[in-house]
């Protein structure tokens, strides 16, 4: 049978440039899609751009261009970015594409036929950045601004369809119940129940009428789709959903083995953890798995957002330090559900670390032993003849493997790294306990082959299982040790596969950082 796994980013709002918060979102994305090719799934990787609502039209309106055109400019600069942090998506969908276009109309169509919208007229607050109608707790009483984002709130009335949210409440719950692990972290799923289930949950205003930029109602063509169901409908329309080409539909969604993870920001749980299922539940359609909530990457200011104007871009780091650097930190510094702090210190110091002690000192170190003691030919490990340390280092291979794969699977990547890393680290304290330079002075050669041939393999072993987050430097580590193809997946180990492959020593992978220096370029590049 075949194992299917369909994940998707938030689709983020082309108002302006992406910064490191979005960056993180994707790299996650891309982290567990590459992870789950890997293990042999068919992918379905979404992410895109969306398109519609006010603050994009407010934000054309104010550079003077049509929206559509505004949209189209930014749109390029997203791709960009995914290409230089080499994320690796299926298909990038655009809220403007046409054929999202007529099936949001058919969504609506099908809701209102079913009698699950009706018109009424929304009397009530809005937030304009968050595109997001706000419950009292939402708001900041002393100056009347939106908690998530400290921007304006309006007032608005105007006539509104609505979803029956209400109609759903105890299925929605129930369906929490029976399944424990649909929303992650579990405090958010508290939050739902506590800050907007039992409080009640208010029917939902699902158009607008008071500007154009959006999907018309096919039926009444004056109000334009909330932007955040035009949103939301994107994970069905991007596979084909009520189209006449719906195999992706079929073999991501309607599969029912297939494995959903629907990857957000916090700031946007209440639309993935409540108005998503209900409308799923609306559209009689199944769930996804997860509703993965990570936290917020901050800095000093708080949250990074265009908002507040505190936000990293990620190309500046990208450009200096390769993608994998900038992968790698947001993946191992991170713990998906925590809020974590960004600093360029901190950045510097997660590379200088973990990329130049840890791993890139272990493949200089058993590069330039292998080239100077075995002619730069991976050594023989004789499995007859180990030495204690060589026998844990064996257990401590296989284990790591497994001990990865449980945590992959369970979206845990900065635990899952964590594991690979303590093998590094065990093997770097291998090479200073066994001195392989006296063994060889010592003329102890079996048992500096043993010890050689084990670091090559901790090597393969470690870069193989980070492949996903290091995408480029581990095939370069493979490379080195004259393995030209990564294999994947990494389900056991053959020590002696790699004996005899000659090591290529070209260049040194992870080059040591002055912080100072980098420190000073950081502070100008990002004045
Ligand atoms: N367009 C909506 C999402 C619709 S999905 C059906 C939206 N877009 S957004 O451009 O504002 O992007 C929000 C997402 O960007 C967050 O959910 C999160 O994934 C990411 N982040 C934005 N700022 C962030 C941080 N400071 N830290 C981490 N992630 C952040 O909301």
């Amino acid at each position: 049978m075949t194992k299917r796994f369909y994940i998707t980013t938030p689709i983020y709002y082309p108002s302006a440039q992406l910064h490191l918060g979005h960056a993180y979102t994707t790299v996650i994305a891309d982290v567990l899609a590459r992870y789950k090719k890997t293990q042999s799934y068919e992918v379905f990787f979404l992410t895109g751009s969306d398109e519609h609502g006010q603050k994009i039209a407010k934000k054309a309106n104010e550079n003077k261009q049509t929206p559509q055109k505004f949209v189209d400019n930014i749109v390029v600069s997203f791709k960009n970015l995914w290409a230089k942090l080499n994320i690796d998506y299926d298909k990038f969908i655009r809220t403007t594409d046409k054929n999202h276009i007529t099936t949001v109309q058919k969504i609506f169509s099908k809701l209102l036929k079913q009698d699950d919208i009706y018109l009424g007229k929304y009397e009530g607050l809005y937030c304009v950045s968050c595109e997001e109608f706000l419950t009292d707790n939402q708001i900041n009483k002393t100056n009347n601004t939106c908690k998530t984002c400290q921007g304006s709130v309006n007032s608005l009335s105007e006539p509104s369809y609505f979803l029956k949210l209400g109609k759903y409440t105890k299925q929605l719950l129930d369906y929490y119940n029976k399944h424990p692990l649909f929303l992650w972290p579990l405090n958010r799923k508290t939050e739902m129940i506590n800050n907007f289930i039992t409080p009640g949950l208010e029917e939902l205003s699902i158009t607008r009428t008071s500007f154009d930029w959006g999907i018309p109602v096919l039926e009444d063509p004056k109000y334009v789709v909330y932007v955040w169901i035009d949103a939301l409908s994107n994970y069905l329309t991007a596979l084909g959903y009520l189209q006449e080409n719906d195999i992706n539909f079929k073999k991501f969604w309607l599969d029912g083995n297939c494995e959903i993870v629907n990857l957000v920001g916090k700031e946007i749980s209440r639309f993935h953890m409540i108005y998503w299922p209900i409308l799923l539940m609306a559209l009689k359609l199944r769930q996804p798995n997860r509703i993965l909530a990570h936290g917020w990457i901050i800095n000093e200011e708080g949250k990074m957002s265009k908002s507040k104007g505190n936000v990293i871009d990620p190309l500046i780091l990208v450009n200096r330090y390769g993608a994998d650097s900038l992968r790698f930190f947001l993946m191992k510094e991170i713990t998906i559900g925590h809020d974590a702090k960004y600093s360029h210190q901190l950045f510097l110091n997660c590379y200088n670390s973990y990329l130049v002690n840890d791993l890139g000192n272990l493949l200089s170190r058993t590069v330039t032993m292998i080239s100077k003691y075995c002619d730069g030919k991976i050594p023989k490990i004789n499995l007859n003849k180990l030495q204690p340390e060589a026998t844990a280092i064996i257990k401590n291979i296989k284990s790591t493997i497994i001990d990865f794969n449980i945590e992959m699977g369970e979206y845990q990547i900065n635990e899952a790294i964590n594991i690979v890393f303590r093998l590094i680290t065990a093997g770097n304290k291998l090479i200073d306990l066994s001195k392989p330079w006296d063994l060889y002075n010592n003329n102890k050669i079996m048992e500096l082959h043993n010890v050689l041939n084990l670091l090559a393999n901790i090597l393969i072993t470690s870069s193989a299982l980070l492949s996903p987050i290091l995408v480029s430097s581990s095939l370069k580590i493979h490379q080195q040790l004259g393995v030209f193809k990564i294999t994947t997946p990494v389900v056991t180990i053959n020590l002696n596969e790699i004996f005899n492959r000659t090591i290529n020593k070209k260049e040194l992978l992870f080059p040591r950082l002055n912080i100072e220096d980098e420190l000073i370029f950081l502070n100008n590049a990002f004045k």
